[in-house]
């Protein structure tokens, strides 16, 4: 397996690749990996012939009062899980390399970033979309996997894919979860003993309001209150961020869900804020 921090290099290695005639998938992380990543990374293995995994902790993505600095990080240990997932090649830059200091483009999708975790997190999705364009600049990946847990993530980087045609297919994954429900993630491990253990009420909550779906009830404001009042009961120490009915492309907002609709929610236990989603089956 390969590391490199290098822009120029990895261009010049994915260039080779792609003139030898071989297909290339990219899975971009901000690494401390776990197993929700390395899930992505195992289906892409399978959809090219050389896999790149990206990792930065991207600096433009964060607001000036979050968790930039304390990301958790770990290379040498994310280095190990990469090569025995079949990665052929790491990209670990750092930040100045990745961003001149007259960096002054932007990539942006308003219209689906304004509501969820856009709205709590103003400038995060532009970070993101930047950062990826520039990875899909420097790998010119065929296809590009990203997990569902994100799914506003998901949804604004298909978009931005598809209208400035960057010719990227876009891959979606099913959320990877602990045994007990929490959807893995990297900021999991801030999280106390006891915030721990209550955790899984959130996934709970959202399966609650599945089976209330499942029976019938259409009202989203009294679904919203079921998954608050469950919260409320099992999690008493949260703080929901938002936890909103959205049409699953559109990420408009739905008052009735009589079609597919995605219930997307983020609480924070204490300072660390924890997302989860669940598409609605009517
Ligand atoms: P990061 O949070 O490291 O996540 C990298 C990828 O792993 C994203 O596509 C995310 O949705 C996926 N992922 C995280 N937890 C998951 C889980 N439990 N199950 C399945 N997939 C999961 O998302 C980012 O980094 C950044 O915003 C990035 C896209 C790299 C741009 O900086």
């Amino acid at each position: 397996m390969n590391l490199l921090a290098d822009l120029a290099d990895l261009r010049q290695q994915c260039q080779t690749w792609r003139a030898q005639g071989l297909t290339v998938a990219l899975v971009p992380t901000m690494g401390f990996l776990h197993a929700g990543h390395l899930s992505l990374f195992d289906h892409a293995r399978g959809l090219a012939d050389r896999l790149v995994v990206s990792i930065f902790v991207n600096p433009t993505q964060f607001g000036p009062n979050e968790d930039l600095d304390r990301y958790p990080r770990d290379l040498p240990r994310d280095l190990e899980l990469a090569r025995a997932h079949g990665v052929d090649l790491v990209f670990a830059p750092e930040a100045g390399a990745m961003y001149a200091p007259d960096h002054a483009t932007w990539v942006d999708v308003p219209e689906l970033g304004r509501g969820l975790c856009g709205a709590s997190r103003p400038g995060h999705f532009r970070g993101v979309c930047t950062v990826v364009a520039k990875l899909f600049g420097l790998v010119r990946p065929d296809v590009a996997v990203f997990g569902e847990k994100d799914w506003q993530q998901l949804a604004i980087l298909g978009r931005m894919t598809r209208d400035l045609e960057l010719g990227v297919t876009i891959v979606g994954r099913p959320i990877f979860r602990e045994p007990d429900g929490l959807a893995m993630s990297s900021r999991n491990v801030y999280l106390t003993p006891d915030e721990r253990a209550s955790a899984p009420a959130i996934r709970q909550g959202l399966l609650l309001v599945q089976q209330a779906v499942r029976g019938g009830e259409v009202d989203a404001a009294k679904l919203g209150l079921m998954f608050r009042s469950h919260l409320a009961e099992k999690l008493p120490m949260a703080r929901v961020d938002y936890a909103d009915f959205v049409h699953p492309e559109a990420l408009t907002p739905v008052a009735r869900v009589d079609a597919p609709t995605l219930l997307a929610v983020a609480v924070f236990l204490g300072s660390v804020r924890l997302i989860d989603n669940i598409l609605l089956e009517v």
